[in-house]
């Protein structure tokens, strides 16, 4: 699979492993190869190509926190390439009883020829980062959620094309998601626009002129290409009565879809939270394509596992 195809170099290429711990991180092209890939993979293996490029490759899956999609597409999707998964938490594992994450990381480097890291600190995320000898990926941390962001775009892009230039409404919590979001819009130029109550405002200050912060829900999908939403309570989340009822108002139902586009799409990283943050009607209606951003966990995972190992066309 590997070719004479020049990627962008990450920092330091030769002797740091490509992690995968946020947009940010990434170089814009790779991130662009990366979603072309997944484009390609998913329509080889629906037509019945599935290459073997990841044989006697084992990815070590770290959850601090519950996960479906997550592990689910990480398991199947390495399996899919002739790789193969080991899951750890830390109630099993001897990071439960103490062990560093740097020694966990040196140790795992010794073993897998990758990790993918669900945690609650995104600083122990930056840790095992720091320690590990093999790739890093970021699985989800209350900062982050590169990997469910990227399936997002691959969704959009093929039910509409090119994201560039395009509208995403973000309503809700500035959390992990929203993060990705923010930095997505970076990288892959689109506008952002984020409707959010200003007491849960977390996003830096300083944005580029193409993502904004508002507190109308409105205006934030006013003619948007595409809505998403998240829960309003995290994981890890500890103000859950607080965060509901700051949030109260910010529920994507057919009203608020009525001032996006005709053809807009809705999405949500899932797991949802119906009749919350989203109303059945939203999301198993017209606008909603969450099964196929589901879905597209699986490819763009293979894709980021392939980028991480270097095995990308
Ligand atoms: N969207 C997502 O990451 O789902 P899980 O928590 O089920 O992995
Ligand atoms: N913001 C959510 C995303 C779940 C996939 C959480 O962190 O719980």
């Amino acid at each position: 699979m590997k070719s004479a195809k020049k990627l962008v170099p990450m920092p330091e290429k030769k002797t740091t492993p490509k992690h995968f711990l946020d947009l940010s991180e990434v170089h814009p092209e790779d991130l662009r190869n990366v979603l072309e890939e997944a484009k390609r993979i998913k329509k080889d293996f629906k037509a019945g190509k599935a290459p073997k490029l990841l044989e006697n490759k084992h990815l070590a899956l770290i959850f601090e926190k519950p996960s479906t999609r997550t592990r689910i597409s990480f398991e199947v999707g390495m399996n899919q390439l002739g790789g193969s998964t080991i899951y750890m938490d830390s109630g099993t594992s001897q990071m439960g009883r103490g062990e560093t994450v740097a020694d966990t990381a040196r140790v795992l480097s010794r073993y897998v020829d990758a990790i993918m890291l669900r945690c609650y600190q995104h600083e122990m995320l930056k840790e095992m980062a720091r320690h590990a000898t093999v790739p890093l990926i970021n699985g989800l941390t209350d900062y982050s959620h590169p990997c469910q962001v990227m399936a997002d775009i691959m969704t959009f892009e093929e039910h509409r094309g090119s994201i560039r230039g395009k509208t995403v409404a973000w309503i809700g919590d500035c959390n992990n998601m929203a993060n990705s979001w923010i930095q997505a819009a970076q990288s892959f130029d689109f506008k952002l626009r984020i409707a959010c109550p200003k007491e849960l405002v977390a996003a830096p200050a300083n944005l580029p002129s193409n993502i904004s912060i508002i507190e109308s829900s409105e205006e934030a999908v006013s003619a948007a290409d595409l809505v998403c939403t998240d829960t309003w309570v995290s994981m890890g989340d500890n103000d859950a009565d607080y965060k509901r009822e700051l949030l109260a108002s910010y529920q994507v139902n057919d009203a608020l879809m009525s001032h996006a586009k005709p053809d807009a799409l809705f999405m949500h990283c899932l797991p949802a939270h119906r009749g919350e943050e989203v109303t059945d009607s939203v999301i198993d209606g017209k606008h909603s394509v969450v099964w196929d951003e589901a879905e597209n966990r699986l490819h763009i995972q293979k894709a980021i596992i392939l980028w991480c190992l270097d095995k990308l066309d």
